[in-house]
């Protein structure tokens, strides 16, 4: 269905190596957005897609009615590089199913322990997905127009981001407003019935929002005290992306259960929720599945593409050339008065585009203008933010900083051609 594509640059592609695309005329393309934060190591990466070809020879499908080898082997690993404490996981095929799946488990945790687990926190400018419980989470209501009441799921209830380049007040004198405005949010929106509170740890489509420092842990506090559960959502900065195997990892700060999706199975529809044994003991055995839940040869994918972010050291590589990037952007800023902020984590980059620097005017069309000028010159970003206006930078973790010098020279030209 074409509708269902963002209208723009309509490229077909046929082949990918790394972090090269090649499309249907022969024409190749730096990929610097990953098919949305996806391939992490990489196109077709070859241990990726030996693992696939040796499993899809041997047994594709079993369903959840039994265990398979990929699936369990898929689960230690991934276990093994969680943050400590988050030891029991459950396999689904798409970040938006996990993000159900994990508020389906807090729900349930609520309910054996007594408590009716009526209500979830969830932030503006957040995005968790585009089925019906997961678009009721996303904090941006453009996602929801003309669909009914279909994103409408009763007990959602939202905090204000950490925004910190929107906000009204300067961090850090703001003394963390939005954390403590959570407390408020309990008080005065809810029944005091909460399940969960759910956040992406780096917001991702809203615009690539890095809370400071002290945020998360504010937020495990209170989460602590009125006993309500933590899901981090790291679909989007998990699996090396920010520099750490996941971005809580910055935070020093442990979910109760931990959302995994888009790098987690190697370019393969994987994703996982990751939670504490106590948490998922709430779930008894049939409580929740479905039907691809642990696919073997997705599995497979995954165990190679954790594999290769530990050999090659993808983490480290992204914070490396992350942090190489951050600095050429900077340099950008000064000279180009379209770039309103600068702002990342490891390969997780966000470039918001205004009008005017003192009004901060979103720039949404002059963001889509630079980002087909980039196609232009054979460059693949992103877009992203409430209002669109924000570039997104979400390459490969495997990108060299000789592709980066590349990107930033390719920006320069853009920015310089549309002023
Ligand atoms: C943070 C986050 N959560 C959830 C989702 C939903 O994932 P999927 O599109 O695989 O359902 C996305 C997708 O972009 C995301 O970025």
């Amino acid at each position: 269905m074409q509708q269902c594509y963002p209208p723009g640059d309509t490229i077909v592609f046929v082949e990918g190596k790394n972090v090269i695309l090649q499309d249907i005329e022969g024409r190749t393309y730096l990929d610097c957005f990953s098919g949305v934060a996806v391939n992490n190591v990489g196109q077709c990466h070859p241990k990726v897609v030996k693992a696939i070809q040796e499993q899809a020879a041997k047994m594709l499908h079993v369903a959840f009615l039994y265990h398979n080898v990929p699936m369990i082997t898929l689960a230690e690993k991934l276990v093994q590089v969680s943050p400590k404490g988050l030891t029991k996981c459950f396999f689904a095929g798409g970040g938006a199913e996990a993000v159900e799946g994990a508020v389906k488990l807090a729900k349930k945790y609520a309910v054996v322990n007594g408590k009716a687990g009526l209500q979830i926190i969830s932030l503006e400018h957040s995005f968790h997905g585009r089925t019906a419980l997961a678009l009721t989470l996303t904090g941006q209501s453009k996602y929801k127009v003309n669909q009914g009441a279909f994103a409408n799921v009763p007990g959602v209830i939202y905090a204000p981001a950490p925004y910190c380049y929107r906000c009204v007040l300067e961090y850090p004198d703001c003394g963390l407003w939005c954390a403590k405005f959570i407390e408020e949010v309990i008080e005065l929106k809810t029944t005091k019935q909460v399940a969960a509170f759910i956040m992406e740890t780096v917001l991702g489509e809203g615009g690539i929002i890095v809370p400071p420092k002290e945020y998360l842990t504010a937020v495990r506090k209170i989460c602590d005290e009125y006993g309500i559960l933590l899901i981090l959502d790291e679909i989007q900065s998990g699996c090396g992306r920010v520099g750490k195997m996941f971005a809580c990892e910055h935070y020093e700060v442990t979910p109760d259960i931990m959302v995994v999706g888009k790098g987690v199975g190697g370019g393969m529809p994987l994703s996982a929720v990751v939670a504490k044994e106590k948490v998922a003991a709430a779930w008894t055995a049939g409580d929740h599945t479905h039907t691809f839940s642990g696919h073997p040869v997705v599995c497979a994918a995954g165990i190679a593409a954790l594999e290769v972010l530990a050999e090659e050291k993808l983490p480290e590589n992204a914070e490396k050339v992350g942090s190489h990037i951050l600095q050429g952007l900077h340099s950008l800023k000064e000279k180009h008065a379209l770039i309103g902020d600068v702002r990342g984590l490891g390969l997780m980059i966000g470039v918001e585009l205004v009008k005017d620097r003192k009004k901060k005017t979103p720039a949404t069309e002059e963001a889509s203008k630079i980002k087909s000028a980039m196609v232009k010159r054979g460059i693949l970003i992103g877009v992203g933010g409430l209002k669109k206006n924000v570039l997104r930078i979400q390459p490969p973790l495997t990108l060299t900083v000789e592709h980066a010098d590349m990107l930033i020279d390719a920006l320069d030209k853009s920015f310089t051609e549309l002023s």
